[in-house]
C-alpha cells in the first residue's frame, strides 16, 4: 500500500532533518555549543597533539594506538601509497576533468584492480579502507601533475601522510609549517557524524555491496556545493568580491536574491563550527605572511557582515569557509580543495561503514506518494499528439 500525503503513518522530515539513522561511537557534534569530538577527544586537543595517521587509527579502532600499533598502521599506509595499476587510466583522463571526478573514478577503478576484490572478510575490508586512505593523496597529486604536463612523482616513504602528499603534488619536500597545516587540515576533515557523504557511503554498504563502491558513493556525494564542494566556491566568491569595500554591497545583493553564501550555515551547527575556528587562525597567520594578499581580510569582513545580517538565525562560518583561504596560501589549485577533503574523510567513511556492518540493516526509507492513482491506460495509437 502506498502512503498518501494525508497519512499520519509516517512523520516526514525533509532532507531527513533530525532523523536518527544509526547508532555510532565514532564522532559527536554538539551543534549548539560548537563542539566536535572524535571517539571522546575534542577536535582542539587532536589538532594540537595528534597527527593524521593516529586519527586514522583512532577512528577505525576506537582508541589511540600504542607506538607499535601506530607503526604498523603507518607502514601499511606507506606500503599502499603507490598506484601503478591506476596510472594508465589516470594518464588517459581528459586534462580538463574536475579532480573530484578523477578521485571518484579512481576509487571506483580500485575496486576492479584490488587483488582481494572477492574477499569480503572483515580483515580484508579494513585493508581495503586503508588502501583508499593511502592511495588518495597519490591519485590527487599524480593527476594534478599530469594535467599540468608534469610527470607524477613516486611517494617518499621517509615522509608522513601530509608531507608526502605535498611532496608528490609539488615535487619538493614541504617546509615545516606547510606540512603541519596540511596535517591539521587532514585531522579536522577526517570525520563528522552522519553527514551526507557518510550516510551515502553507509547506504551503499548496507546493501552488502563492497568497500570501493561505498567510498565511491561517499566521494560523489561530497562533491556537491552544499557539502564538501563549498570550499572551492568560497574562494571563487572571495575573488569575485575582490575588495573589502565590496563585501557589503556584494552580500546585500546576494542575500536579497536569496543566494546561499558558500561556507556559511550547517544542518547541525547553530554555533561557530569549531573546525572553522582553528582554520581561521591559520588563514590569518598565512595571510599576514603574504603581503598584498587580501583574501583573509575580505573573508573576515564577509564573516563579520554575515554574522550581523544572519548570525541570529544560527548561520555561522562552517569548515569550508576558511579552509579554502588556507589551501590557497599553500599554493594549492582551487579545484583540488574538495579532493583534499576526500583524502581526509576517507578515514571517517571507512570507519562508519565498518562500524555499521557490525550490526547491518538495509537502509530503505519510504516516500510520501503524491502522484496520481487509478490512471486509465490508453494505447499508444490513441494518445493525443499521435
Ligand atoms: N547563506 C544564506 N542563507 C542561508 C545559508 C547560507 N549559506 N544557509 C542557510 N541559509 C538560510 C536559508 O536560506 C534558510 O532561510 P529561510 O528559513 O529564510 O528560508 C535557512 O537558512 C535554513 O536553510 P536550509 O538550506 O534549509 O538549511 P539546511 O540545513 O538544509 O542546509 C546547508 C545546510 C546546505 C549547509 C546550507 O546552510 C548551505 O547551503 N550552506 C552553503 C553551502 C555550504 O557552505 N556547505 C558546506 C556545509 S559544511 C560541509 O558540508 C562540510
Amino acid at each position: 500500500m502506498s502512503i498518501s500525503p494525508e497519512s499520519d503513518e509516517i512523520k516526514y522530515a525533509k532532507g531527513l532533518e533530525g532523523v536518527i539513522a544509526a547508532i555510532s561511537g565514532i564522532s559527536f557534534i554538539d551543534g549548539d555549543q560548537g563542539i566536535l569530538v572524535y571517539r571522546g577527544f575534542s577536535i582542539e586537543t587532536l589538532a594540537k597533539h595528534s597527527n593524521y595517521e593516529e586519527i586514522v587509527y583512532l577512528l577505525l579502532h576506537g582508541e589511540l594506538p600504542t607506538r607499535p600499533e601506530l607503526e604498523e598502521l603507518t607502514n601499511k599506509l606507506k606500503e599502499y601509497r603507490t598506484c601503478e595499476a591506476l596510472m594508465p587510466s589516470i594518464r588517459s583522463f581528459p586534462k580538463d576533468a574536475h579532480p573530484m571526478d578523477v578521485v571518484r573514478s579512481a576509487v571506483s577503478l580500485m575496486g576492479i584492480y584490488c587483488p582481494d576484490k572477492f574477499d569480503f572478510s572483515k580483515e580484508i575490508k579494513m585493508q581495503k579502507v586503508l588502501r583508499v586512505v593511502a592511495k588518495l593523496p597519490s591519485i590527487v597529486a599524480s593527476y594534478d601533475r599530469i594535467r599540468k604536463g608534469l610527470e607524477p612523482i613516486e611517494p617518499d616513504n621517509s615522509l608522513n601522510h601530509a608531507e608526502n602528499f605535498l611532496y608528490m603534488l609539488n615535487g619538493e619536500k614541504p617546509d615545516e609549517l606547510s606540512a603541519k597545516i596540511m596535517d591539521i587540515m587532514f585531522i579536522l576533515h577526517a570525520d563528522h557524524g552522519m553527514n551526507a557523504s557518510t550516510f551515502s557511503a553507509m547506504v551503499t554498504i548496507s546493501t552488502l555491496s563492497d568497500v570501493y563502491s561505498s567510498l565511491t558513493a561517499g566521494i560523489g556525494t561530497l562533491k556537491g556545493p552544499l557539502h564538501g564542494g563549498a570550499n572551492e566556491r568560497v574562494l571563487k566568491m572571495l575573488r569575485e568580491i575582490k575588495s573589502v569595500d565590496n563585501v557589503k554591497p556584494w552580500l546585500d545583493e546576494a542575500l536579497e536574491e536569496r543566494r546561499k553564501i558558500m561556507g556559511f550555515g550547517h544542518r547541525v551547527y547553530r554555533a561557530y563550527d569549531p573546525r572553522a575556528k582553528i582554520l581561521k587562525k591559520y588563514a590569518k597567520q598565512l595571510g599576514e605572511q603574504k603581503q598584498g594578499d587580501l583574501l583573509f581580510e575580505i573573508g573576515e569582513k564577509v564573516e563579520e557582515y554575515m554574522l550581523e545580517k544572519v548570525g541570529a538565525k544560527g548561520i555561522q562560518p562552517n569548515v569550508d569557509f576558511y579552509s579554502g583561504i588556507v589551501l590557497n596560501h599553500l599554493g594549492i589549485a582551487t579545484d583540488v580543495f574538495t579532493p583534499i577533503f576526500a583524502i581526509s574523510r576517507s578515514a571517517g567513511w571507512g570507519s562508519h561503514i565498518l562500524e555499521y556492518l557490525e550490526s547491518n540493516r538495509l537502509f530503505r526509507p519510504r516516500a510520501i506518494y503524491n502522484g496520481p492513482y487509478h490512471q486509465e491506460y490508453i494505447e499508444i495509437e490513441n494518445r493525443e499528439g499521435e
